[in-house]
């Protein structure tokens, strides 16, 4: 069993769904949890129940895309626990807010408000960035870190009816990409890890029609996150995992084969050519 003991792990959007859960994974192997959330009234509850069960838990009530709360939550992060070395972008507005039936009656993208699109904007893309550049130098002075950003599927990302939702996440994963080159060779890594799917969280309302017990779980997040954690995930940089397909069970190099892909989209082929610079 994988441990996490003495390490500290920052989880935004900790308050409930896919970051709860995986915030009480971490918690099971004994990391010590920085959560935060928007939601200061559902956060505090759940690290009222984290510390009922032994867990190391600071909270924080805070706007990811805040920067004058991100540098308070670093100060504070480095006196409860001597700083954070997993950092999971889990935080985001969801395609529920445009419309609680966004998969069967889809708002074209002109009845969309401004307000709504670059409220998403700010939050899903920005809000990365902003606690990735917040927490990333420390890890790299360590000489270890994890850098985890929660995207979506493929199809989701041009999905019509969700606004911006989808393009955001485009354009995490394409933000993850540069990240995980930036830190190539520190010890830091960036990588992707999405459901495959969706979830039985509040993002998916029962308008839908979808049944609640046949989408993927929560806790379906946990195995691969906590494997991203673990040294045998140190060289990783710049995967896209996927974990409904993630099974455990199978030999690690399988495993691999069946549930990642690189982070963005190297393989769509049509890159950029430049022109030579020599004469
Ligand atoms: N549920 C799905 O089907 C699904 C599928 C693919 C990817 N995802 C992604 O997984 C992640 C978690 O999704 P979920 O379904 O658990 O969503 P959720 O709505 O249940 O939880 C998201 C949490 O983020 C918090 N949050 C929102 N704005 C914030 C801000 N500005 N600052 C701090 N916290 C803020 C919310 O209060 C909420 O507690 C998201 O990035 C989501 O886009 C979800």
């Amino acid at each position: 069993m994988m441990s996490l003991k003495g390490k500290t792990a920052l989880i935004t959007g900790a308050a409930r769904g896919i970051g709860r859960s995986m915030a009480e994974g971490l918690a099971e192997i004994g990391a010590n949890l920085v959560l935060v959330d928007i939601d200061a009234h559902a956060l505090t509850a759940m690290g009222v129940q984290l510390k009922a069960k032994g867990g190391q838990v600071f909270t924080r009530a805070m706007d990811v895309a805040d920067p004058a709360s991100a540098e308070a939550l670093k100060v504070e992060a480095e006196s409860h626990f001597g700083g954070v070395d997993v950092l999971v972008n889990n935080a985001a507005i969801g395609p529920e807010s445009i419309s609680s039936r966004y998969l069967t009656d889809r708002a074209k993208f002109w009845e969309v408000s401004d307000e709504l699109w670059l409220a998403m904007l700010r939050v899903n893309v920005f809000g990365p960035q902003l606690m990735s550049r917040t927490f990333v130098r420390p890890m790299i002075e360590r000489s270890w870190g994890r850098i985890v950003n929660i995207t979506t599927s493929l199809d989701t990302m041009y999905r019509p009816g969700i606004g911006s939702y989808g393009p955001c996440k485009a354009a995490l994963e394409a933000a993850s990409r540069i990240m995980a080159g930036d830190v190539d060779g520190t010890g830091v890594t960036a990588n992707v890890l999405v459901p495959g799917g969706p979830v039985n969280t509040r993002q998916v309302p029962s308008e839908n029609g979808l049944p609640a017990d046949k989408l993927i779980q929560p806790e379906q997040m946990r195995a691969p996150l906590i494997w991203l954690c673990s040294d045998e995930a140190d060289q990783i940089n710049g995967l896209r995992l996927i974990a409904r397909r993630w099974n455990p069970q199978l030999p690690l190099e399988r495993r691999l084969a069946e549930a990642s892909a690189p982070v963005a989209w190297p393989q769509l082929g049509a890159q950029s050519v430049f022109p030579s610079t020599q004469p």
